[in-house]
């Protein structure tokens, strides 16, 4: 019916938007992505009506956006938030918006632009700052102003401000500026706020009820087997990559910002569940070791990678991003002086053995030895996930 009006009415902003709509709900019910184009095609010929209703475009526009960022069609979304903020140029939440998608595009330069010009008209705004917050944190690396806007801006306590990434890179900025006693109070205003599971463990992407520790032992597994075949076997898994250390490039730079000071590389095997059958051929005896082990390699919230640690490395107190994954770590190459810290405990790896832990517990390593550590990390899914949950979480 609405195309049959829309036919007859071309320029009827209620008939194309009963047309958008019926599209709308017509994607959702069929989950089909070409009804949904079709709304959005819809929803934007609304918006180029000129006379039209401010609450009609207003409307029109935030369901375009909310279906353009559903649909991970983030760039066509900027030029709505362009039209609906020069429109309504004194709303703040559209500036904000736009800030949101900028961000979720990874386009923090256009993101700190808008939030910059948003906090000169607005200087109190909450959402502003601890964006701005974020982007000082962690694209520009200034942790000083970071901490003064991510602070001032979770005080407000402005809805969208209580939120885990605030509060974990805050807290982050604090520990890396030597003041651990205000980034403490965080972390437990953090759990407070539910935002943490504990003042250690500030991962952001998890299932509440799994049991939670900073060390497990072998025998906690159901996999123990699993691990005393890989310890068996640990002198392969050790040339193999010792080999692969002596061929230049192969291994990557660590690139998340989490070393203080010195070199970190790793040698990715399986990323999120996926195999990188290249790098995979060029250990083929590991990896054929590790194909046994389902937990392991369907683990779409982990990896499995060798990682070498040069002396005179700190690498950062952080936490892994959930707490559906265990992370084990096969010493391969160990000389004396090299630490890691899980929570309030401090160990040491051995040669042919395994450590595990639950890396979404605050960790820090430090390298005060004299040659190479290397290891083997492998991570699996969480021993109390169901086989339900390992098909059908997410791979954050
Ligand atoms: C980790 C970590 C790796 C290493 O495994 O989560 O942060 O190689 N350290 O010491
Ligand atoms: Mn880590």
């Amino acid at each position: 019916m609405f195309n049959k009006i829309v036919e007859q009415n071309p320029a009827s902003p209620r008939a194309l938007y009963g047309k958008a709509q019926s599209l709308d709900v017509l994607a959702e019910q069929k989950r089909s992505n070409k009804f949904l184009e079709g709304a959005i095609d819809a929803y934007e010929q609304v918006l180029n009506i000129s006379d039209i209703t401010d609450a009609l475009f207003k409307q029109v526009a935030e369901r375009c956006i909310n279906r353009l960022r559903f649909r991970g069609s983030y760039k066509r979304a900027i030029p709505i938030h362009k039209s609906v903020i020069m429109k309504f140029p004194d709303d703040i939440n559209y500036q904000n918006e736009l800030a949101v998608t900028y961000l979720t595009m990874n386009n923090f330069y256009e993101a700190k632009k808008v939030l910059y010009e948003i906090l000169l008209k607005w200087p109190d705004d909450g959402f502003a700052m601890v964006n701005y917050g974020f982007i000082l944190k962690r694209y520009d690396l200034d942790l000083k102003q970071a901490v003064k806007y991510l602070k001032k801006g979770i005080s407000t306590r402005d809805p969208g401000v209580i939120d885990g990434r605030f509060y974990y890179h805050l807290g982050d900025a604090l520990i890396r500026l030597g003041r651990s006693e205000e980034a403490m109070a965080v972390h437990i205003d953090g759990v407070k706020n539910k935002l943490f599971l504990s003042k250690y463990q500030r991962s952001l992407h998890n299932v509440d009820r799994l049991t939670g520790k900073p060390w497990w032992a072998k025998e906690d597994m159901p996999n123990a087997k699993f691990f005393d075949k890989l310890e068996q076997q640990w002198m392969t898994i050790r040339d193999e990559g010792i080999s692969l250390l002596n061929t230049d490039g192969l291994f990557k730079s660590e690139t998340e910002d989490l070393r203080e000071v010195g070199d970190w590389k790793q040698f990715e095997i399986y990323a999120r569940g996926v195999k990188n059958e290249k790098n995979c051929r060029r250990c083929p005896k590991t990896c054929q070791l590790i194909e046994s082990f389902p937990d392991a390699i369907g683990c779409r919230r982990g990896q499995i990678k060798f990682s070498v640690v040069q002396p005179g490395t700190h690498v950062w107190p952080h936490c892994g991003p959930t707490n559906c994954r265990l992370r084990s770590h096969l010493g391969l190459k160990v000389p004396s002086g090299v630490f890691i810290r899980v929570a309030n405990e401090i160990r040491s790896w051995e040669e042919g053995k395994f450590l595990i832990f639950d890396d979404s517990f605050e960790h820090e390593i430090w390298h005060n030895g004299t040659s190479t550590r290397l290891i083997l990390i492998i991570d699996l899914w969480h021993p109390e996930l169901t086989k339900q949950e390992k098909r059908t979480l997410s791979n954050v």
